[in-house]
């Protein structure tokens, strides 16, 4: 113990002698910083010219949330504000079971895992079910934070192209065959994705699930943007594709279908045990998901009015004019 107390005292002495400090992790080196950052102070210099700005860089919906919500945070009436349970209120997750029933998922509480906004549902789906040098193949363009997600998670990301040219569907199967290899562990959508919009169609979906299940995959999907629908058509969960509900490892947010980016709230959904008990280690070493954000969330369950696909569909219509 005292030679240990004495050989880090000298090393400190060393550090400060010739004024080195310990280094940054490869990781902390390699993660990117926001690109979003570069286009803030360009916005704000068109702006003081006089032109308006349409900011469709961040997914902030400019909507006021549901008043239901802001209400249920001005009564919270408790005397202690608590660590709510590692896998979120089982009262909450009930409700949400409701929710996902309207969109014909079925679920029952035990699948769903609330999470500290989406953004945690996908930290901890990579760490629960990759390995450092593991692959996961991503359609592009993509939101740009997995690339984040999959460096904290130590995982890398390979992706295929969509173009604008081809509607930005789902690229052919064998350009996903082109980068399967031996260390590829996932596939991962995002439906209505961000940022193309684009929406996946019952075929590409079955394309999407009979490549999971040949090359034994996982498939994240993330679905935040269910309610944003342009088109009309029908939308597709990787919940509904059958024969594999044990690949699947749904993502999910309140944040963008009721204008709650603040209260952080997000859901990791997963028929898979194995999936979720990892998952759960990772909740039980966070401790809790936010306590006053599913108050908030369980006030008000129920898919959302349509008024956000209308306004999102009135700004597109503004800046494609
Ligand atoms: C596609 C997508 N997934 C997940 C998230 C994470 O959102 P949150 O952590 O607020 O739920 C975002 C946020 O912009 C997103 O655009």
């Amino acid at each position: 113990m005292l030679g240990w107390l004495r050989k880090s005292i000298f090393a400190l002495r060393l550090n400060n002698f010739y004024n080195i400090m310990p280094i940054i992790s490869i990781r902390g080196n390699e993660m990117p910083a926001s690109p979003i950052r570069k286009l803030a102070p360009l916005a704000d210099a068109a702006k003081q010219r006089g032109i308006h700005v349409y900011h469709l860089n961040i997914g902030q919906p400019d909507l006021p949330t549901p008043r239901a919500a802001l209400d249920a945070i001005r009564n919270i009436d408790r005397t202690v504000l608590e660590y709510s349970p590692s896998q979120g209120y089982r009262s909450y997750r009930e409700k949400l079971v409701g929710y996902y029933k309207k969109y014909d998922i079925n679920l029952s509480a035990d699948d769903i895992i609330i999470t500290t906004g989406g953004s945690e549902a996908v930290l901890f789906a990579f760490l629960s079910c990759l390995n450092p040098g593991d692959e996961i193949i991503v359609p592009e363009p993509a939101y740009a934070n997995y690339m984040a997600f999959a460096i904290s998670a130590g995982a890398v990301i390979r992706t295929v192209t969509t173009t604008i040219e081809e509607g930005f569907s789902l690229p052919k199967v064998e350009k996903f065959e082109e980068l399967i290899n031996e260390r590829t562990k996932a596939i991962l959508i995002c439906n209505p994705n961000n940022p193309t919009g684009y929406l996946y169609t019952r075929r590409e979906m079955n394309q999407i699930r009979d490549m999971v299940k040949k090359y034994d995959l996982y498939l994240f999907s993330d679905e935040v943007y269910r309610e944003f629908i342009y088109t009309g058509s029908p939308y597709i969960s990787a919940c509904h594709l059958e024969g594999i509900e044990e690949n699947v490892v749904l993502i999910d947010s309140v944040s963008k279908r009721y204008s709650e980016c603040g209260i952080r709230i997000g859901a990791l959904i997963t028929k898979n045990k194995e999936v979720r008990n990892a998952v759960m280690k990772f909740c039980q070493a966070r401790l809790s998901p936010p306590l006053i954000g599913q108050i908030a969330a369980e006030l008000h369950w129920m898919p959302p009015k349509n008024t956000h696909a209308r306004r999102m569909t009135n700004t597109w219509n503004a800046v494609s004019a």
